[in-house]
């Protein structure tokens, strides 16, 4: 089935809305689509969502959920036929993991196949760009692009866009533990903006900084130093932490993390809620159990 990748940042979430360069890898959960024959307009399955519909083409009557597909519809010419667009996700829905960028991905190159367009992973990334552009208003485009290519990246937002692959000496393991509050990134991206407009000079200071933290990331990473790359991610959080975008359970998830011998911890994506990432060379395991005994779900992820 065509598929659509999730990701975690592990530096420079929200930065990288400003220019600053982000760190991010695919995560072993994905989203799937196919489309099946069906003769009576377009219709939209999620199993995991509960979602059965038809897909209206009058926007003041779509639900969320339905925007992007009726944009890709429109995009791709197919809007006057029929289908059935099946979408099977293994990723909780807004945790801050990309889950919108994977599905957009992952139908439209669904479509691609049913309908043999002979789409470029290029014009996928593009198309579920304008995706993201109207879920969350000013994307950087980190998403669609780890969502598209499914692989280790540095990036950097431009026209077009600086998107260098991260080739990790070896995999390194992480913790991803989930607060279970939705996280609306617009919201969270919406916050950072009217923050940096009533006090521009320091925002523009705090994404600089967590530029800089991203390039000794880059640095730690290479050397395969762990240590360092712990403290550099803890160094991060403070300053996401600065710009208003993490929360009380994000903040318990990154305190147990720590506490249970985690080199460094988190948010990842939006914040509010959503996720956060522990990096756990050898006791992932005693972190895991730490976040759940808590109430929290949480998973081991390998990255590269
Ligand atoms: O919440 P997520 O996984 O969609 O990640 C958003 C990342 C931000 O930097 C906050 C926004 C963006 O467009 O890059």
């Amino acid at each position: 089935m065509a598929a659509g990748h999730g990701k975690i940042i592990l530096f420079g979430e929200h930065a990288v809305v400003y220019g600053s360069r982000a760190i991010a890898a695919p995560v072993p959960l994905a989203v799937r689509a196919r489309v099946v024959e069906e003769d009576d307009g377009v219709w939209l399955v999620v199993p995991r969502w509960g979602v059965e519909q038809r897909l209206r083409m009058d926007p003041s009557k779509q639900r969320s959920f339905e925007v992007p597909a009726a944009l890709i519809l429109n995009e791709l010419g197919l809007t006057d036929r029929s289908m059935r667009i099946e979408v099977f996700s293994e990723m909780p829905r807004a945790m801050g993991l990309g889950g919108s960028a994977a599905v957009a991905v992952a139908i439209i190159r669904a479509l691609d196949r049913h309908f043999e367009l002979g789409l470029s992973d290029d014009a996928v990334n593009a198309l579920a760009y304008q995706c993201e552009c109207v879920a969350h208003g000013t994307p950087s485009g980190i998403d669609n692009t780890v969502a598209t290519f499914g692989r280790p990246l540095v990036y950097r937002k431009g026209d077009p866009p600086q998107i260098d692959p991260l080739e990790l000496p070896k995999p390194i393991n992480f913790v991803i533990g989930m607060t279970g509050i939705e996280s609306l990134t617009a919201k969270m991206v919406a916050r950072v903006r009217d923050g940096r407009k009533r006090n521009p000079d320091v925002y523009d200071t705090m994404f600089k900084g967590i530029d800089a933290v991203s390039g000794q990331a880059l640095e730690a990473i290479r050397r395969y130093d762990l240590e360092r790359l712990g403290e550099l991610m803890n160094v991060c959080q403070g300053l996401l932490n600065g710009l208003g975008v993490s929360s009380w359970e994000l903040e318990e998830l990154i305190q147990i993390s720590r506490e249970n011998g985690a080199l460094g911890a988190k948010l990842t994506g939006g914040g509010g809620g959503g996720s956060m990432i522990a990096l756990c060379p050898d006791n992932a395991g005693q972190v895991v159990a730490g976040i759940q005994e808590a109430g929290y779900q949480a998973m081991e992820v390998r990255i590269g």
